[in-house]
């Protein structure tokens, strides 16, 4: 990141099978719309989150699917890899990346990471940003976290990594749900120094929340 080549080097994007694949959804939208190359992984896990939450089946044309889904052309800097593929671009310390997010990163992810596991291209793409001493963010999904959950996560900030949670603020007063979408992936880009106006941040004028929303019953 401190290098200035570094805001045109390529993004690694890893969309697992947690609860909350919109926020991988958002975040590679974004990207591509800013033409960010994106270097994508998508788990198996995390096709059938998408299936299970927005009705997302896409079968062999992931690739085609997702951009379409988006709104994105089929030009878009998207490159999707398979997990299998070791001999893949981001497998490879000397490729270059702007650093990885894993959004959203399920437990088990987690787990793999916070041990070095290198059983698929998340896994390893992983490793090696936190050996290159590249940036590396999960953005974890569960409810509650286990105590083992809890030290991977610590064994990953150790290691370099950011750990962040999916969970949004209500201090930008959010109208609707996208507004809570887009708080959270704002600042997982805040976080890799991309500029955006995702969402209104503290001390910036906002409209008060909408009463229903605080009714619960
Ligand atoms: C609808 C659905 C929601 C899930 N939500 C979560 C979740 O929020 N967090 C989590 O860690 N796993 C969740 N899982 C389980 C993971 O998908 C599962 O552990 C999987 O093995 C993760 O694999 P991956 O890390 O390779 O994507 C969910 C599964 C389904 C089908």
């Amino acid at each position: 990141m401190d290098h200035p080549e570094s805001k045109t080097l390529p993004f690694i994007l890893a969309i697992t099978g947690a609860s909350g694949s919109v926020y991988g959804l958002r975040l590679l939208q974004y990207l591509a719309e800013l033409d960010q190359p994106v270097e994508l992984l998508v788990s198996k896990a995390a096709i059938r989150v998408m299936s299970e939450e927005a009705d997302l089946n896409f079968g062999d044309e992931l690739r085609s699917g997702l951009l379409n889904y988006l709104g994105l052309p089929a030009s878009a800097l998207v490159n999707l890899h398979s997990l299998n593929d070791y001999g893949a671009s981001v497998s490879s310390g000397s490729y270059r990346t702007r650093g990885m997010a894993v959004v959203p990163c399920s437990l088990g992810t987690l787990g793999a990471l916070a041990h070095g596991l290198t059983e698929n291209l998340i896994q390893r793409a992983a490793a090696v940003c936190l050996k290159e001493k590249r940036q590396l963010l999960v953005l974890v999904r569960e409810m509650p976290f286990g105590h083992i959950q809890l030290k991977n996560m610590l064994a990953l900030s150790e290691a370099g990594a950011v750990v962040a949670s999916a969970c949004p603020g209500f201090y930008h007063r959010p109208q609707t749900l996208c507004d809570q979408i887009d708080f959270v992936v704002g600042r997982v880009l805040d976080q890799f120094g991309f500029e955006n106006s995702l969402f209104k941040r503290w001390k910036e004028e906002s409209k008060p929340l909408p009463v229903p929303g605080l009714r619960l019953s």
